[in-house]
């Protein structure tokens, strides 16, 4: 062991970021840039844990704080040293496997962007750089004001954003230098074509590995991130080893579990992280160097190791159940509004045996989201692609329980309106797909006001976490356009401007209506003044709960007419000749 390096820590402490300064007292006097702002290296007294960092010092060119937390991490000259302060601990196992590793994850999304973060924040030993070919998204990473709405991310980013944390567009430079790639880049449905309507787009997964094999000099771990069909990892591996220079490419399939909203809460406790490979002993090596990354983390026995093909396809499993849970608990809400019997306490009761458990059966207006319908719409394909129409079919089942869901309510509301719409104002509570995130992706909203649209309704509409624009490009755009890069998608949406408001406050989103939906179940909505509300509307006046979660016996009280998704009738809606079903 070699003791060190005490002007260097002493340059650290004194440095500020971009200064270039003189590394005094080394044997070979040479100059340092400080590449990250600041840095906290608080004592004199430092020790290098790597023979090597020792030999290295009279090559220093250049230097890097990867992270500040108990330890310094450096980068010298490309090789990473540990100054450590103060005591002499031993190292964790797996910080020692992955002490300088470079990662770099392709797709600054809302599944890229959080889980490097998480990885940054908990690796202070790694590098990870995002990388995007969106420059505005990679500004707003950059800035402040973060691309994506999601609790406890600013924290997270912001405490190793420049230090170990880096957000770019130079996507061939950072691929290149990267000893692990993640790919989380969008996997649209396709529109036209073979599969129309099912099978993934692989077309912007298919540039991403021509590029990695393109501009790789080293070898790689390439990591599938974004939820791909069974089998990807096959034709990514053809596409990388069919460039290769000599290059080793190793294929792994990582699924993303975490849910939006959660996505910090899941990142950090995960129930379980899945990682794929192949059963040779190259792969295995590769399943060993991601597992060392989450192992800074995540308990050894929560991380499970499987062959490539059920990590790929354990993914849409697990969304394809939990989809068709709400599709049962949805199809039951039907049943009980007929019979008069309370869906909550159906799910409760339902819930109550352990078998069953009582998470995912909140009847609701249908599950949105980037996952569930692209998933199973996937899976579905896959089975009809191996011939088992049975088995596609069942699983067809589940998003068509979903669209009847969103047709079911906008049926309810028009019915209880006297059966029309047109030309009525109707308030939207909430756009966003659920409460606490602000995306958009296959939100029940976009259904339900094209129904009340086509019914000739005006809206005005509320979200606290969804942009105008964003609203009327999701209003204007045709199915499944939503999952391209933002620059492919429609830029100035200019129909629906008559029919449509979005305003920023709910009050004045229930001004003057004759109804309001709640199709998303933020917390805000729960307490508002509704006697003011009411006061304020046209009667009689109709609140439609798509979520369950409002007090509709105090609203009764108040005078609205109320409907909740699976709950007995009120008088007003039961009695209307037109059923709701
Ligand atoms: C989902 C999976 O949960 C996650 O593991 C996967 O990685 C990505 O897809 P997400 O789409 O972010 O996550 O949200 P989720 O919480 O699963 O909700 C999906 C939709 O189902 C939302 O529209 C939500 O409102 C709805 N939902 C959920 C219900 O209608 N009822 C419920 O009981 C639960
Ligand atoms: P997810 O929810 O899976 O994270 P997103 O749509 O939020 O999906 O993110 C995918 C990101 O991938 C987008 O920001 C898009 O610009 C980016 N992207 C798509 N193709 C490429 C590519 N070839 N290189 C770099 N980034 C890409």
């Amino acid at each position: 062991m070699s003791r060190c390096v005490r002007p260097l820590a002493w340059a650290l402490a004194q440095a500020k970021a971009g200064q270039v300064l003189d590394l005094d007292g080394l044997p070979s006097k040479q100059s340092g840039r400080i590449v990250t702002p600041g840095t906290t290296a608080r004592t004199k007294t430092c020790t290098t844990r790597t023979p090597e960092a020792a030999a290295s010092r009279c090559k220093i060119r250049d230097w890097q704080v990867l992270a500040t937390f108990d330890s310094e991490l450096v980068r010298v000259s490309g090789a990473p040293i540990l100054l450590q302060l103060g005591g002499e601990e031993d190292l964790s196992r797996s910080v020692r496997g992955t002490m300088g590793v470079k990662i770099c994850c392709i797709g600054a999304g809302y599944v890229g962007g959080p889980t490097m973060a998480m990885i940054a924040l908990k690796c202070p030993d790694i590098e990870v750089n995002v990388v995007d070919i969106s420059k505005p998204r990679i500004a707003a990473w950059n800035s402040d004001e973060l691309p994506i709405y999601e609790p406890g991310l600013d924290e997270v980013v912001k405490a190793c954003r420049g230090k170990n944390l880096f957000f770019s567009t130079e996507v061939e430079r950072l691929v290149a230098e990267a000893d692990i790639v993640f790919v989380s880049v969008n996997t649209p449905t396709k529109t036209s074509g073979l599969g129309a309507g099912k099978a993934a787009d692989l077309t912007y997964w298919e540039s991403a590995a021509r590029m990695i094999a393109d501009v790789s000099k080293s070898d790689k771990i390439v990591v599938e991130k974004s939820t791909v069909p069974v089998k990807t990892a096959e034709a990514i591996e053809k596409i990388l080893t069919h460039n290769n220079k000599g290059i080793n490419f190793q294929i792994l399939s990582n699924p993303e579990f975490l849910a939006e909203g959660t996505a910090i809460e899941d990142l950090q406790k995960p129930d379980r992280v899945l990682i794929g490979g192949r059963e040779t002993p190259e792969g295995q090596k590769a399943v060993a160097a991601l597992k060392a990354v989450y192992a800074h983390w995540v308990p050894e026995e929560n991380i499970l190791t499987t062959n490539l093909w059920s990590a790929e396809l354990s993914k849409l499993a697990a969304n394809a159940f939990l989809a068709q849970r709400i599709s049962s608990i949805n199809a039951m809400s039907a049943l009980c509004e007929a019979t008069g019997a309370d869906v909550s306490e159906v799910a409760y009761a339902v819930g109550k045996d352990s078998r069953i458990g009582p998470k995912f059966l909140n009847a609701s207006v249908g599950f949105g989201g980037s996952c569930f319908q692209k998933d199973i719409l996937n899976l579905v394909y896959i089975c009809e692609c191996n011939g088992l129409m049975e088995v596609a079919n069942y699983w067809k089942q589940v998003v068509q329980i979903n669209d009847y869901q969103k047709t079911r309510f906008v049926r309810r509301v028009v019915s209880s309106m006297f059966n029309t719409v047109s030309g009525k104002k109707v308030a939207i509570l909430g756009f966003a797909f659920k409460k606490d995130t602000g995306d958009t992706r296959e939100t029940p909203a976009i259904d339900v006001c094209h129904g009340l649209l086509g019914d000739k309704a005006l809206l005005s509409i509320y979200d606290p976490q969804v942009t105008e624009d964003q609203i009327r490009r999701d209003l204007s755009m045709n199915k499944f356009e939503w999952d391209h890069p933002q620059h492919l998608q429609p830029q100035s949406p200019t129909t629906l401007t008559k029919q449509v408001s979005v305003v920023w406050d709910a009050y004045e989103a229930t001004k003057g209506a004759h109804g309001i939906c709640v199709i998303t179940e933020w917390d805000e909505f729960k307490n508002l003044d509704y006697q003011k509300i009411y006061d304020n509307m046209v009667k009689p006046a109709f609140i439609f709960d798509g979520r369950n979660v409002l007090n509709m016996e105090e609203l009764r009280k108040i005078g609205f007419i109320t409907y909740s998704i699976g709950k007995p009738l009120d008088p007003w809606v039961k009695d209307l000749p037109a059923a709701a079903n």
